[in-house]
């Protein structure tokens, strides 16, 4: 039986019925004046995902960067951290590079699907509000990289949302799939409409992805921390 909150999506879902697909990158260009305001409501998930890092970490790979957020809270803890951000949003990493220019970062502006990020170059590697979009098997094979990219022991941290059902991440998907036939969106083409897996399927595209472990650390106010753990003996 389906909860409160598949009937408030559906009806939501009904209400927005003629909003045409945006394409991803646009979408945050178009945002950029009041993005940070928005996701002030994430400030404690920032915080925690920087003091989950484990304490001596020299290098760190941020998917879906944006404008740092998540960095502005890490920064503070080693301020000295080699980190490498890939982000579609030239707007959005701008941003970042106005507050970390002085920085050790380096900015990829790919995606992060297509880019190769090498094997064991990252102590860790984060990604904080960017995976909400994408099958489970497409996340397998990123997931993938990310584990071929950690050092052995290597942890990746990510916090995002989730669907909290399977008949809820079932709609968004069907809802996704009829807006991108009707707008003619081409396949490999991304766009901003939010697909969250359930908490069990993101676990499990990780360890798919050939994580040693993937577990949830974590959940605050229904978004959930979740560390996934390379393990000593992979290469
Ligand atoms: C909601 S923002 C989150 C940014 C930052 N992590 C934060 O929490 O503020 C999602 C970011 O993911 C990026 N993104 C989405 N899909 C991507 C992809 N396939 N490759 C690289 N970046 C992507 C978007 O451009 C956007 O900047």
């Amino acid at each position: 039986m389906p909860n409160q909150e598949y009937y408030d999506l559906k009806r939501w879902y009904e209400e927005t019925a003629d909003e045409r697909c945006e394409e991803m990158g646009a979408f945050f260009d178009r945002r950029i004046s009041d993005y940070e305001e928005h996701m002030s409501a994430w400030r404690e998930h920032y915080k925690r995902v920087a003091e989950l890092l484990p304490h001596d970490i020299k290098t760190l790979l941020d998917l879906g960067c944006g404008t740092g957020l998540e960095l502005d809270r890490i920064f503070e803890r080693f301020p000295a951290l080699r980190v490498t951000g890939i982000d579609l949003s030239e707007t959005m990493t701008a941003e970042l590079l106005k507050k970390h220019g002085g920085r050790d970062v380096e900015i990829i502006l790919d995606d992060y699907f297509l880019h190769d990020f090498g094997e064991n170059r990252f102590d860790a590697a984060v990604s904080v509000e960017s995976l909400h979009h994408f099958t489970a098997e497409k996340k397998a094979g990123l997931f993938a990289k990310i584990c071929r990219a950690l050092k052995p022991n290597g942890v990746y941290i990510e916090c995002d949302y989730i669907a909290s059902t399977p008949e809820i991440e079932e709609l968004a998907f069907s809802e996704c799939m009829r807006r991108r036939k009707r707008d003619n969106i081409p396949e490999g083409e991304f766009i901003h409409f939010d697909t969250p897996l359930t908490l069990e399927h993101e676990l499990g595209a990780m360890l798919a992805g050939g994580f040693a472990s993937a577990e949830l650390a974590e959940n605050i106010d229904g978004t959930p921390i979740i560390i996934a753990k390379k393990g000593a003996d992979r290469l």
